[in-house]
């Protein structure tokens, strides 16, 4: 650490408001990469640089550029679409980019494989069906999620409209997005100030994330998130109000302790009438109060444990002037989807589809992009991206319902009898991400059918089990949350965590370091039997490795580094 800020401080201060040189840099022919400074600032415009790094080897040996493109994230605030957006999403990824969807685990949709050239042409694409890619990246709040409920419409509805009212407060208000992309043109939902009134000239001193939970799901993790509101419902199934959460985070690096994944405090409730200013205030507390020397330690996560959580909540009741109430109890039961069809009243229902590791693309064996483009132009619903990257069809009216189920039912996209593959996540790691260790999207099926055949030996087919693989320890796919986690450590190898809560509500712990394949399944293979042998009834298989001793349970982030290894023989 220094007593300098960080260079990306320098760079955001220096880029008037997010240009930088960007406008320049996409008519420079000779190369598909943008300046450096300028590749920190695209991630506030939704965008990543990367390059495929299965071509690198072979480029590098050729002399040749990296092969650069660009990866773009669509903002979709609660993971809402309507099919004429999704269509156009389709058309894009088609036309500009590498021909497939990937729905992300925090219910937004990213393009791979735009090279810069057609980047322009891509959000101006973007946009003509009212999407945007602001503030998916970058030291802002990103994409605000909220829980997808089928069976609990009434507070959908609620908890939907908080989240986008927190989506529209908090997205920056620049407008380089529209001068750089789309040539002037006023962006839907823009607004004109140049100055942003809640941020300034830096934003944020990190990322900021903001998700909205209706129990009893907590599909949307909240408490792996900066900032949660979680609707307290009462009886009649109305919103009373919310508790709040903050404090949430996942990223740490590997053999950096001081780094650790962290479960979000409950900070008190408050009134719908207030979580606007609760948001507002949250974030202007942390802007103000977080690290801005060094980005390791620059999340809220950290700010919270090094000034406590009192002295964070009367911050926050002085700006927001809002004295909050003590938390409400609430219940979470699990964090997954429910497949299949739901009622949704009125004569129509929801289809919750199986999308393995949230890629919509047209392989060898079975064509999902067209299976999905062809229930968009049949559906007049809309669809909802789950916080598991699977898709809701939702409000299917009765006749329609056989038809979008067989044409899902084709395309392999109805859920699978494996209760692990049912409760599995992946981030996409290689070979787009530039900071992948080891696969992960392009492995963990396969993982998970080793698995599978020991779960099977076992009797425990049909078990939920959560399982979740990053390439990486920033934990895009929220793995130390999982019952069973696994994090790249170097190509073909993992470090293997046990003990997360089935609800979302204990990070995991640390088990094996460095394992293989091979080592994954001979790890887990006794705990499998342990478990099919002496879990007591209804005991979720995580906090089964702790009672049975297999783990010490992880109390709170701090504690994430401590006692770990196995603690009995397997
Ligand atoms: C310091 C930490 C992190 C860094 C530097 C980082 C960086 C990245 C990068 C470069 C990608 C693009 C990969 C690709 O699509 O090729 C990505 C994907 C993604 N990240 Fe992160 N990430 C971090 C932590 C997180 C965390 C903690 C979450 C969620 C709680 C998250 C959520 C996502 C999501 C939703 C995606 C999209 C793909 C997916 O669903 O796996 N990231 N991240
Ligand atoms: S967890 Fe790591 S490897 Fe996976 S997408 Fe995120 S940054 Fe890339």
């Amino acid at each position: 650490m220094t007593d300098e800020v960080s260079r990306n401080e320098r760079i955001k201060e220096a880029s008037d408001y997010l240009r930088g040189t960007l406008a320049q840099g996409l008519g420079e022919e000779i190369t598909g990469a943008i300046a450096e400074d300028d590749q920190q600032l695209v991630k506030f415009h939704g965008m990543y640089l990367q390059d495929d790094r299965d071509l690198r080897p072979e480029r590098t040996r050729k002399k040749m550029e990296k092969a650069f493109a660009f990866m773009i994230r669509v903002r979709v605030p609660g993971g809402v679409l309507a099919p004429q957006q999704w269509l156009a999403l389709d058309r894009v990824a088609r036309d500009y980019g590498n021909g497939t969807l990937r729905l992300t685990t925090r219910q937004t949709v990213q393009l791979h494989g735009v090279i810069k050239s057609n980047l322009k042409s891509t959000l101006r694409a973007i946009d003509a069906a009212v999407l945007n890619s602001i503030a998916a990246c970058g030291d802002v709040n990103r994409n605000v999620m909220c829980g997808v409920t089928p069976e609990q419409s009434r507070a959908h509805a609620g908890a939907l409209a908080l989240a986008r009212a927190i989506s529209e407060h908090l997205t920056p208000r620049t407008p380089a997005y529209r001068e750089i992309w789309l040539d002037g043109e006023k962006i839907a939902g823009g607004g004109d100030e140049v100055v942003e009134p809640i941020y300034g000239r830096t934003y944020l001193p990190r990322k900021f994330k903001t998700v909205v939970a209706v129990p009893p799901s907590n599909d949307v993790d909240v408490f792996a998130h900066d900032l949660g509101f979680i609707a307290i419902v009462d009886q009649a199934g109305k919103i009373a109000g919310w508790n709040i959460t903050v404090g949430g985070g996942m990223g740490m690096t590997h053999g950096e302790p001081e780094t650790y994944p962290r479960t979000a405090d409950l900070l008190g409730f408050c009134d719908t009438k207030d979580a606007l200013a609760i948001a507002e205030a949250v974030v202007t507390v942390q802007r103000d109060w977080g690290d801005r020397k060094n980005r390791k330690h620059a999340r809220l996560k950290y700010t919270i444990e090094d000034r406590g959580l009192d002295a964070f909540r009367s911050e926050v009741e002085h700006r927001a002037k809002v004295k909050l109430a003590p938390a409400q109890p609430f219940q979470f039961t699990s964090t997954g989807d429910r497949y299949g069809w739901s009622d949704a009243g009125a004569g129509k229902a929801h289809l919750t589809l199986f999308v393995q590791t949230g890629r919509f693309a047209d392989g060898a064996a079975v064509a999902q992009l067209s299976a999905l483009r062809r229930i968009a132009k049949i559906h007049d619903g809309d669809f909802r991206i789950t916080p598991n990257q699977n898709l809701i069809v939702a409000n299917v009216p009765t006749e329609q319902q056989a038809q979008i189920e067989a044409i899902a039912r084709d395309a392999r996209l109805l859920a699978p009898w494996s209760g692990l593959r049912r409760n599995a996540m992946a981030c996409v790691a290689l070979p787009s991400c530039g900071l992948a260790l080891a696969e992960s999207e392009r492995y963990l099926p396969d993982l998970i059918a080793a698995l599978d055949d020991r779960l099977a030996a076992h009797g425990l087919s049909a078990d939920d089990i959560v399982i979740r693989m990053t390439g990486c320890p920033n934990g895009c796919a929220r793995p130390y949350l999982a019952e069973i986690g696994l994090v790249g450590k170097g190509p073909g190898r993992y470090n293997l965590y046990l003990g997360g809560a089935f609800d979302g509500s204990r990070l995991n712990k640390l088990y094996r370091e460095d394992v293989d394949h091979a080592g994954i399944v001979a790890a887990l293979d006794p705990v499998f039997a342990a478990y099919a042998g002496a879990r007591q009834p209804g005991e979720r298989f995580g906090a089964f490795t702790i009672r049975a001793g297999f783990i010490t349970a992880t109390r709170n982030g701090r504690d994430f580094h401590a006692n770990t290894g196995p603690q009995r023989a397997a």
